[in-house]
């Protein structure tokens, strides 16, 4: 049986997409199966992310709204076994909670990991598919909106009853800790009462390979070097904090 992970997150362009496609490649380099669903409904983003954009055929709508059987609708990755996309809607669909369950249910039985691409905000969105989810990653930029919101983002979650709720702290940036212009990883975890999965660096090349198409595990930048981190602790693997001198 699968975990199903929410990435969710209070405030917009916080990085759940670029987070959701990095773990899920990473999670296949761990040699997990893994589904990734886009729930961003009408907005979809995770195909680019995942490099798959020009493949897309068919989307979770047509799932749910029974067009399509789940196997045709999963869209294989070329280059991450073991990984799979069902790409969002290109626009917004009806949302029926009994169907979603069943197609999570459907996915579990053919994945390790389900990862779930939250639409920003705290909205209908958010609260319709967070009752699915038995662990969430609230993913956070450490400044005062974005933790304002995420605070805010957590209430819904544990209305949802999501019974893990982790922080992953994303854009964190040496230099802004330094001239204390940005806020320290303890801080952020104090402010939201949430314990720390894991952290991500501020690096160019994510918009770089967004907006190239290209899956940000393939270019070996920093921010990749985080998420496989990320999927290693996810794995059960002890991890070293080496890197991370100076971001408390
Ligand atoms: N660690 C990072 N370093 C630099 N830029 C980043 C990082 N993470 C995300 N970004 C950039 O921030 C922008 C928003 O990222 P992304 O689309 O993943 O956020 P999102 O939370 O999914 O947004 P939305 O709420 O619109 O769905 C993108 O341009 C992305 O390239
Ligand atoms: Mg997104």
């Amino acid at each position: 049986m699968a975990e199903v992970i929410l990435i969710a997150s209070g405030k917009g362009g916080t990085g759940k997409t670029t987070v959701t496609a990095a773990l899920a490649c990473a999670l296949a380099d761990e040699d997990r199966r893994v589904a990734a669903v886009d729930c961003d409904f009408g907005l979809r983003n995770l195909d680019i992310a995942l490099g798959l954009a020009e493949q897309v055929v068919f989307d979770v709508g047509d799932v749910l709204s029974g067009r399509v059987e789940t196997e045709r609708a999963l869209l294989r990755h070329p280059e991450f076994r073991g990984l799979a996309l069902l790409p969002s809607t290109a626009a917004a669909e009806p949302f029926d909670p009994a169907r979603f369950d069943a197609l999570m249910d459907e996915l579990s039985l053919g994945f390790d990991y389900v990862l779930l691409d939250a639409p920003a905000g705290i909205g209908s969105g958010l609260r319709a598919i967070a009752p699915a989810a038995e662990r969430a990653f609230l993913v956070t930029t450490p400044d005062t909106p974005c933790l304002r919101d995420s605070a805010a983002a957590a209430d819904v979650l544990a209305e949802a009853r999501v019974s893990d709720v982790r922080l992953i702290l994303n854009r964190v940036d040496r230099r802004r800790l330094k001239r204390k212009t940005s806020w320290s990883v303890d801080a952020a975890m104090d402010e939201l009462g949430l314990r720390l999965f894991g952290l991500v660096r501020e690096d160019p090349a994510v918009s770089d390979a967004f907006s190239a198409g290209i899956p940000l595990m393939r270019t070996g930048c920093r921010a990749a070097a985080d998420a496989a981190e990320i999927a290693a602790r996810l794995c059960g693997k002890r991890v070293s904090n080496a890197r991370w001198v100076g971001y408390y």
